[in-house]
């Protein structure tokens, strides 16, 4: 336990310093630009604020000392890169990355399941996209291999919880055609971009659609609370999977403005930030012990996160800079209020738990 709260604060404080890299980079000057945060805005995000979560939960997960190395990594990265911008932040990146991948690898031993595999594969993704990036590539010629990393450990923990829906052959089979053109547009990006980037999206969109017939949250979102909340976070970020599956097909390769803000931010925003939102309250309860008791104002940071998000891609569809900028700063604001929303409940479940136990 007394890893785990500095690690989480750590990835927390990645988190500000992307947010904050982010408004800068769309033109905000309050708070003041800072060079370090717009610089390595997409890394921070990536591998600092989510490499690090992911890192933490496998290692409480599985309940080995030496795991909790990777997240210390990836969390000392976010550091070193600051403090120091050059190879060793992203080198400490891959390290992360990799202890992530052999923690999955003992994961899939243990109990081997094509879930765990698939979850596997995604995290030998993460320290392949941050060897190239440490080794000078451009975030935009990476990014495909950061995309494959968490969008197959995130399909791969929902073909898990689809187990009790008992799917067929025929679904797994689909399920990995799926992911394997999904790598195969990563693992093209490196010789062709262009290709590998539409190729990529095309794996994304049949995720999506595998994901959105097949999840179980198709049944949850009739349910009550936390359950249905969950539900209608994963259904909305399998939009928006499938969104940024098509803007790659239609696009290809792109390395700045308008199509690739829509194309990157309807993937990492409105899918992986929404299934943020959806599984904090089951995932901070295991890492911390501590309960997030569901509170129905989660329901205006995720409204708020996807309203402002179609403002924001739709806008740079249509070249619409000012909408752009407002429908990013919405972006932060619904990022802001999440983490103020899961604090205030973790509190107030504190309060309650204790009132009860002293019988008041
Ligand atoms: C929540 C608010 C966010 C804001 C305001 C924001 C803002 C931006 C902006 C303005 C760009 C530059 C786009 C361009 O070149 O036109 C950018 C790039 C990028 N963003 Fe975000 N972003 C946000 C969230 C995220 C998240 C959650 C992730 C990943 C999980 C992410 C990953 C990236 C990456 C990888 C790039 C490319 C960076 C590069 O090429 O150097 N962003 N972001």
């Amino acid at each position: 336990m007394a890893a785990r709260l500095p690690l989480l604060a750590l990835a927390m404080l990645s988190l500000l310093a992307a947010l904050w890299g982010g408004l800068g980079r769309l033109g905000f000057t309050f708070p003041p630009p800072a060079a370090g945060p717009i610089a390595f805005h997409g890394p921070l995000m990536v591998s600092a604020f989510l490499g690090t979560l992911i890192g933490l939960e496998r290692a409480v997960g599985i309940g080995r000392r030496w795991a909790f190395a990777g997240p210390l990594a990836s969390a000392l990265g976010a550091v070193v890169l600051l403090a120091a911008p050059g190879p060793a932040g992203p080198a400490l990146f891959v390290v992360g990355g990799l202890v992530l991948l052999e923690v999955m690898l003992l994961a899939v031993r243990l109990q081997p399941s094509f879930a765990a595999a698939t979850i596997a594969v995604g995290s030998a993704c993460w320290p392949v996209g941050g060897a190239l990036y440490a080794a000078g590539r451009p975030v935009a010629s990476v990014v495909a291999w950061w995309i494959a990393f968490l969008v197959l450990t995130i399909a791969g923990e929902r073909l898990e919880l689809t187990r009790v829906l008992a799917p067929t052959r025929r679904d797994h089979t689909l399920f990995a055609i799926a992911a394997a053109v999904l790598l195969a547009g990563a693992v093209l990006s490196v010789a062709d971009a262009d290709t590998g980037v539409r190729v990529l999206g095309a794996g994304c969109v049949a995720l999506a659609v595998w994901l959105g017939a097949k999840d179980i949250a198709r049944k949850n979102v009739r349910r009550k609370e936390l359950l249905r909340f969950t539900a209608v976070c994963l259904l909305a970020g399998y939009v928006w999977l499938a969104a940024s599956g098509l803007l790659a097909l239609v696009f290809g390769a792109t390395s700045a403005g308008p199509q690739y803000d829509a194309w990157l931010h309807a993937l990492f925003v409105g899918f992986v930030l929404s299934m943020v939102f959806g599984h904090a309250p089951i995932i901070f309860p295991a890492v911390l012990m501590r309960d997030v008791p569901f509170r129905t104002r989660f329901y205006a940071h995720l409204a708020l996160l996807h309203a402002t998000l179609l403002v924001r891609v739709a806008s740079d569809l249509a070249g619409f800079t000012p909408g752009v900028r407002w429908g990013g700063l919405g972006n932060v604001v619904a990022v802001l209020l999440f983490v103020v929303n899961t604090v205030s409940a973790v509190v107030a479940g504190r309060g309650r738990r204790r009132a009860a136990l002293l019988g008041l």
